[in-house]
Order: C-alpha cells, then structure tokens, then sequence
C-alpha cells in the first residue's frame, strides 16, 4: 500500500460521487438526501485522516512541491482548503434537499473540493512520492485507512483548525521529539563508556 495512491484513488472516488449526484433524478429527494450524506462523510473522514497521518509527515520531509513556496505553505494552504470545503458541505445542510439552494451549495462543495484535490496532488503527494520511502508510505496507508473504517458508518463531526497553528503545533512536536531521540542517544553513548570503566575499576579492586 501506498499513502499516495490510497489518497489519489479517494479523489476519484469523490469525483465520481460528485458525477453521480449531477446524475440523480431530481425528484428523489430520499436518495439525494441519503448520496450526500454519503459523500459528505467521505469528505470529512478524507481530510480528518490527512490531517492526522499525511501532514505531519508531509512537513517533515516535504520541501515544497510543484508551484508550492514551502513546504509550511503547502500544508497550511492544505488545511485551509479543508475549512473551506467544511464551511460548504454544512452550507449544504442548511438548504433543503433538491432545492435551488441545495443545488448550488452542492456544486460549490464541488469547485472547492476539485481545486484542492489538484493542487493536493499536484504539490503534496508529488513532494512525498519524492522524500518519503515506500515503507513509511505503506505505514500511514495503514494508519490513514484504519482510522477512516473506524469511521466510516457514523462519519466524524466536522472541526475547523487554525493553518497556521495546526503548522506550528506539529513543528513543535517534531522538534521535542528529534531533541528526546537525541538526548537518549547521548545518554546511552556515555554511559557504556562508563560501565567499561566502573567495570575496569571494579575488577582492580577486588
Ligand atoms: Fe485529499
Ligand atoms: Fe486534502
């Protein structure tokens, strides 16, 4: 598996849905009632996964991709591309199901979300197709659709985040966790030397 491709392949999952809605009697205001709901648990529990299992590691090894400034840029764009698309899909169920509204509010769910898949694939998944190894790729698919089955039925209440924020909070975690490795590695690296010489001076005394 491969944290790319299971995210490409949910991209045209969400354009085929967004088709089939454009497709759907007009009248049946049950089945497009039920269709987005569908879509719009896809949606939240697509980009509630990134933001948990892609980003943080995006930002640790990305540099930057395609027409991106930065690698912070990318992903604070990323998750502001998310509120964004959070604000159209609860616009969607303030509007009566079928309603002119409703259409409207669906098709602009639809743009925002098409933008930001291109730029998503285009900048983000191009730049750790790149930096990361197959292994960690396959390690967050994991992680990235585990949490997405687990709710998968009931979907996941939407919660906008700050970009910038959401950014700083995982540079910080990043950079507590590279000085904790660190500090234990110095640790255990002068502590066999002075178990060579505790033992070196223990065996001289007896
Ligand atoms: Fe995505
Ligand atoms: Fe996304």
């Amino acid at each position: 598996m491969d944290i790319t491709e299971t995210i490409a392949h949910q991209h045209e999952q969400q354009r085929r849905m967004f088709g089939q809605l454009e497709e759907w009697p007009r009248g049946d205001q049950e089945g497009l009632a039920a269709m987005w709901t569908r879509l719009a648990i896809l949606l939240e529990i697509h980009a509630d996964a990134e933001e948990r299992y892609f980003y943080p590691e995006l930002l640790k090894l990305g540099t930057g991709g395609a027409d991106a400034e930065s690698v912070d840029e990318e992903v604070e764009d990323a998750v502001k591309d998310h509120n964004e698309l959070r604000g159209a899909i609860r616009k969607v169920s303030r509007c009566r199901t079928g309603s002119p509204a409703w259409w409207t509010a669906v098709t602009d769910a639809n743009v925002y979300n098409s933008n930001h898949m291109a730029e998503e694939e285009r900048q983000d998944l191009a730049d750790f197709r790149q930096q990361a190894t197959l292994e960690l790729r396959h390690e967050i698919a994991i992680a990235f659709l585990r949490h997405e089955a687990l709710h998968a039925a009931t979907g996941i209440p939407p919660k906008d985040k700050n970009p910038e924020r959401y950014v700083a909070t995982r540079r910080k975690a990043t950079k507590s966790a590279l000085a904790t490795r660190a500090a234990a590695k110095r640790s255990s690296s002068t502590r066999r030397p002075a178990t060579k010489t505790s033992s070196k001076a223990a065996a001289e005394s007896d």
